[in-house]
């Protein structure tokens, strides 16, 4: 088993992912929001580029929507990208749930090529590396980056995954600089993911959007027993 890190899903390259496990990493906010609402009782999520995508899709079917861009909720839509708008859920979330965001949903949509796609975030980092490492290919850990660019907060939450990896087996498998740099990323940050995640550059932004509960949330490490799998169109939990 190899592992290999993806610094912006949307600039690799599709043939990468064959054959593969990817987990997929938005730290800020996507996967972290999906984890959390998957995990307060949501049973499906759809991750849709597009805005108009998503409006038509949760209209046809009645599902709930969410979306943001650059950190904002999209105006009409009745909900934004806070975890925290889906935690602890009220019981109504039995069905599904669509959501756009500006790189996350695009990211676990790139990764589609990957024989298995997991969902990875602090949150459910244990559970993530656990469901990856029992699917016995090379792994690639996809980070969504932020408009093109790399984000701290994504190769942070693919180091914990590596590092619970590595906790699991007793044993560094071969990889690639990119994730070596981020499993020392991981341990840099280990008694401070908050301080991790407020490093970075959208953390920061999110800090001024008001969001530090957000970020508070998204540090929360293995909160989350649970390791959502994209297959087709949608996210859940096996
Ligand atoms: C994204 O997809 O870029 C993020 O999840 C943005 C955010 O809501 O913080």
């Amino acid at each position: 088993m190899h592992v290999k890190l993806i610094p912006v899903a949307a600039a690799a390259d599709r043939d990468v992912f064959e054959g593969t496990t990817a987990v997929v990493f938005d730290v800020l906010r996507a996967t972290s929001t999906i984890v959390t609402a998957l995990a307060a009782g949501y049973r499906r999520i759809y991750p849709v580029a597009e805005e108009s995508a998503a409006l038509a899709l949760a209209h046809k079917h009645g599902y709930a929507l969410a979306g943001e861009r650059g950190g904002r909720k999209i105006p009409g839509f009745p909900h934004g990208n806070s975890p925290l708008e889906f935690w602890p859920g009220d019981g109504k979330e039995s069905e599904a749930l669509v959501l756009t965001t500006s790189n996350g949903t695009g990211a676990i949509q790139m990764a589609s090529g990957a024989a298995r796609v997991l969902t990875g975030s602090l949150l459910n980092a244990r559970a993530a590396a656990l469901a990856a490492l029992k699917e016995g290919r090379d792994i690639l850990l996809v980070c969504a980056g932020t408009g093109g660019a790399f984000s701290l907060e994504d190769a942070l939450g693919a180091g914990f995954v590596l590092a619970e990896l590595i906790r699991a087996t007793g044993e560094t498998p071969p990889m690639d600089d990119l994730a070596m740099a981020a499993y020392r990323l991981s341990i840099f940050y280990g008694n401070d993911p908050l301080g991790g995640l407020l490093d970075s550059r959208h953390g920061q932004r999110l800090l001024a959007l008001e969001c530090e509960d957000d970020l508070r949330w998204c540090a929360q490490l293995n909160k989350f027993n649970i390791a959502p799998v994209f297959m087709h169109d949608h996210i859940y939990v096996p």
